[in-house]
């Protein structure tokens, strides 16, 4: 295990064997790795302000899903079975690793996604919700990549007789007043393979009339999103998940790129027997919101969310999607950083982490400039560049090469590199 924790306990940030997230105390163990940087961003719940941007887009799909119940307010504390064990996630899959998630202890994490409350939403009784809420990530430095970003989780389910779903499922399209498929241009080739199969407890009917359902809501969810866009296209692809079987990733084409917009699938039977609902079938999704926002208001850095300059909450109202003016930037301040790698447990999420825990949102982009190894030592060395810019102010050179200082010590000394 890397030695986060050495640093932060002298600096005397948190007490030495408890930590305090969302008003719970928790016994610290070797699996603590929350920062004081990401602990301060569990207060903000930027999907609860009516006039911020996350906020407006949770809105929109709330409206578009307008007899679904909207379950907003859970804390992003989680045990670690609510966030992988209750989902089919094994014991041993890679997605667990510390390196990777916000661990309060071994048994209690900050949610890596909304879908560690599907469970408490099958529990609530509704046959169809919706979750949103900020979610916890490490993560590398960029425009489009925040430790904290923010899910919509949609959960939809039916009777399981065949006949019963098919005819719940026609009745329920038709209600809709929106269409989709056919106002949205459709790429989908995806057929139900071996590799990515209805599950055996379900009759393929069944199955294949709540894949037709999920498949309608989601592109008459993304019709009603871009209504101003009138080429829409969408793609469909197959995708894994632990949690969901067949899933599917669904894709828009916007600006010249395909986006990856929402995860999905048949929600695996297991999780619906532990809610006692053996004898139904439903589908799932979870979407990012930033994505979303930043395409929609054409908002270029993800920072820009956090931000409490008036200059970018002024220019936002509640329920109304508008294009960002962007206000002058301040400028960067760029400084490099090269060290030898350690011989084993290097990891770049760690070191991103650091900079992170030591500069807060004055880091804006961390890139690796150069990656060797010596002929002869075969010894690893690597360069990054640390770009450092304010969302709100000027930096001066002193203040930033104070931080820059403070990131070469700890990466030196928590990371076991060799600085050159
Ligand atoms: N939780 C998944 C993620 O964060 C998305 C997902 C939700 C996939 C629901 C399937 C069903 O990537």
């Amino acid at each position: 295990m890397l030695g986060f924790n050495s640093a932060r306990n002298k600096a005397g940030v948190q007490s030495e064997d408890t930590i305090n997230v969302c008003g719970q105390e928790y016994t610290k163990d070797e699996w603590t790795n929350v920062t004081p940087n990401i602990l301060s961003k569990t207060s903000r719940k930027l999907h609860l302000h009516q006039s911020h941007p996350i906020s407006i887009i949770r809105q929109r799909i709330e409206n578009h899903f307008a007899t679904f119940k909207a379950l907003n307010r859970f804390e992003p504390t989680v045990t670690t079975k609510m966030n992988f064990d209750d989902l089919c996630i094994p014991a041993d899959h890679p997605t667990r690793v510390k390196s990777d998630n916000y661990y309060i202890n071994a048994t209690n994490m900050l949610r890596a996604h909304t879908s560690a409350h599907q469970l408490q939403g099958l529990e609530s009784g509704a046959t169809k919700f919706l979750i949103s809420g900020d979610v916890y990530r490490r993560d590398e430095i960029d425009s489009s990549h925040y430790p904290v970003f923010h899910q919509m989780e949609g959960l939809q389910y039916f009777d399981m007789d065949p006949e019963i779903t098919a005819k719940q499922v026609q009745d329920d399209i038709a209600s809709q007043a929106e269409l989709a498929a056919n106002t949205v241009q459709l790429v989908d080739d995806t057929l139900v393979k071996p590799e990515n199969p209805i599950q055996d407890r379900h009759a393929p009917e069944a199955a294949q009339a709540v894949v037709a359902h999920l498949k309608h809501s989601l592109n008459s969810m993304v019709r009603a999103l871009f209504k101003d866009e009138p080429n829409l296209q969408v793609r469909w692809i197959d995708a894994y998940f632990p949690f969901t079987s067949p899933s599917w990733e669904m894709e828009i084409f916007y600006q010249g790129e395909w986006l990856e917009i929402c995860g999905c699938g048949i929600v695996r039977q297991d999780l619906m027997d532990a809610a006692g609902l053996q004898n139904k079938i439903g589908w799932a999704f979870g979407c990012g919101l930033e994505r979303l926002s930043m395409v929609l208001f054409d908002i270029p850095d993800i920072r820009l969310f956090w931000s409490e300059d008036e200059r970018f909450l002024s220019q936002f109202a509640a329920g109304e999607i508008v294009k960002f003016k962007p206000f002058s930037k301040f400028p960067p301040c760029l400084k490099d950083i090269s060290f030898w790698l350690p011989e084993k447990d290097w990891n770049e999420n760690n070191f991103c982490e650091i900079v992170r825990g030591v500069a807060g949102d004055i880091v804006e982009n961390v890139t690796k400039i150069d990656d060797f190894t010596h002929p002869k030592t075969q010894k690893r060395s690597v360069c990054y560049r640390i770009t450092y810019r304010s969302m709100d102010r000027n930096v001066t050179n002193e203040e930033i090469n104070a931080i820059q200082e403070k990131v070469r010590s700890t990466v030196e000394e928590d990371l076991s590199v060799q600085l050159r």
